[in-house]
């Protein structure tokens, strides 16, 4: 009982959504003492459930652990659910009464919806739910935003007309993970790489995404939208931003995501000529879902040439980056689970030594899993030997941090967007240019219906992405392979 802080309702509660990430966010943050006291939670769907349905649906997502069960009850005392329809003004009605019975708060909606219901939900929500007198409200979206140019200006007019930019919050979970936000750590606070982050240090930088996995069962909202869609226009371009942007003058919000915008727009649309698209294939005599390719899942349409894997390489034009490519590649039914950047320095000029021996030095930030900074170099072959070695400066965050625990990218993000922090939000302009990168591509993907190249699940993908990699100046040698060192 008592006057509530904050209410957080969530819009979906019944979904897929709801179930494995933001009922289990919730659950998490709370468990840590990390929400303002006093927040309580409204679940709001069309389904006629109540909170114990909620539980029984999230429960297996949420990691309770021994002796937290009497913890976990509290946490589902202070829910409540809400059956309504999305477009009747009656039943947000009832939704505000709910909240308002809780006394003047801070309201906070998170819209975990599909986009067909995007439009009416947040006319209700600004005709009848929004917080009163000194307290805010705060809207957070989560992708699709639209599914090109103009569906998504569409999308943002609509929210603009009626939620201030302060208000809106936009989902990218991949600005949530540690080593997504340490990109700028390690850019703007090391003097040893601001001379040679630039087109005369580096020679490319790629950028890559792999799952182990197809879209099992997702297939159908997948083949709307495609791997370019579902990766690569956000998460990855998101990680591009972050390593290509000039140095904010300051580091809050506004400065932070003008610098983003500014070089988003130094970049050129994608010409498919630069893209590598893959689509995969079952494993023959593999067994279960490896056997599966994508168009064996039933949710798929026959004969869909929908990308399940991309390649495309990436020009800014601009004074630090003019001739270096951003290669972005990303896939599902790949052979390993993997996200990382990997910058790729010149060769060594005037090189002394036997042909061959030396390799290229690469920074690499490993996003996950096992989270790493590590810096791949060259050393003189310890002992008697004179010869040159390939070998690493490696920041692997399980041996030089004990005992780490990391945050779940949702967990920061639902506390900045309770905080009023939006560096790790998505604001309009940034959407518009990456949909303006990528559009056009899109478009004559649907047109033209280009063939995907077949690739078998749990490959590393078709061939021509590395060719067009090895063209585009990322020199892959082989000759070395880093090992993820002993826990510490
Ligand atoms: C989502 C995509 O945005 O990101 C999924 O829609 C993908 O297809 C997921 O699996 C990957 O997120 P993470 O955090 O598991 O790398």
């Amino acid at each position: 009982g008592g006057a509530a802080s904050h209410v957080f309702v969530v819009l979906g509660a019944s979904g897929d959504l709801a179930k494995k990430k933001i009922y289990p966010t919730l659950w998490w943050l709370f468990r840590d003492g990390l929400l303002p006291p006093k927040t309580y939670f409204i679940g709001y769907s069309r389904s006629k459930l109540t909170v114990d349905d909620i539980k029984k649906k999230a429960l297996p997502f949420m990691k309770v652990k021994n002796g937290e069960e009497q913890k976990v009850e509290q946490f589902f005392k202070i829910n409540e659910y809400i059956a309504g329809s999305y477009d009747s003004p009656g039943d947000f009605s009832k939704l505000n009464k709910a909240i308002e019975q809780k006394g003047s708060c801070n309201r906070l909606f998170y819209l975990a919806l599909p986009p067909t219901v995007y439009e009416s939900v947040t006319l209700n929500l600004k005709a009848t739910c929004m917080s009163k007198s000194d307290k805010w409200t705060r809207v957070i979206v989560e992708k699709p935003f639209g599914k090109d140019l103009e569906s998504s200006n569409r999308l943002s007019n609509h929210l603009s007309a009626l939620f201030k930019e302060e208000e809106l919050y936009r989902i990218d979970h991949y600005l949530g993970k540690e080593m997504v936000q340490n990109l700028m750590v390690l850019r703007f606070a090391n003097r040893i790489f601001s001379p040679v982050w630039n087109r005369d240090g580096i020679a490319s930088v790629v950028i890559s995404f792999k799952e182990p996995f197809g879209t099992q069962g997702r297939g159908g909202y997948f083949d709307e939208f495609g791997i370019i869609r579902d990766v690569m226009q956000n998460h990855l371009m998101q990680i591009l931003t972050l390593v290509a942007m000039e140095k904010p003058p300051t580091t809050n919000a506004e400065d932070i995501r003008n610098e983003k915008v500014k070089v988003l727009k130094s970049i050129q649309p994608v010409d498919i000529k630069d893209t590598v698209l893959g689509q995969y294939v079952g494993k023959p005599g593999g067994k279960g879902d490896e056997a599966q390719g994508y168009l064996d899942d039933p949710t798929v349409p026959k004969g869909s040439v929908t990308p399940t894997f991309a390649t495309a390489v990436l020009h800014v034009k601009n004074e630090r980056w003019d001739g270096v490519p951003f290669i972005l590649r990303c896939g599902k039914a790949l052979n390993e689970r993997k996200a990382e950047v990997r910058i790729q320095f010149k060769d060594v000029a005037g090189d002394i030594f036997p042909d061959g021996e030396v390799k290229r030095n690469e920074l690499v930030i490993r996003v996950q899993p096992d989270e790493a900074v590590y810096l791949k170099m060259m050393a003189k072959s310890p002992g008697m030997s004179f010869n040159c070695e390939e070998t690493e400066l490696d920041l692997s965050y399980s041996s030089r941090y004990k005992d780490l625990k990391l945050p779940d990218a949702y967990e920061r993000l639902i506390l900045d967007v309770f905080s009023g922090i939006q560096i790790n939000f998505v604001r309009s302009d940034e959407l518009y240019e990456a949909w303006r990168i990528f559009t056009p591509l899109l478009n004559k993907i649907e047109t033209e219906k280009p063939k995907p190249i077949t690739y078998v699940y749990g490959s590393r993908g078709p061939k021509e992405s590395d060719k067009l990699c090895h063209d585009r100046d990322f020199i892959y040698t082989g000759t070395y392979k880093w090992n993820k060192p002993e826990p510490a």
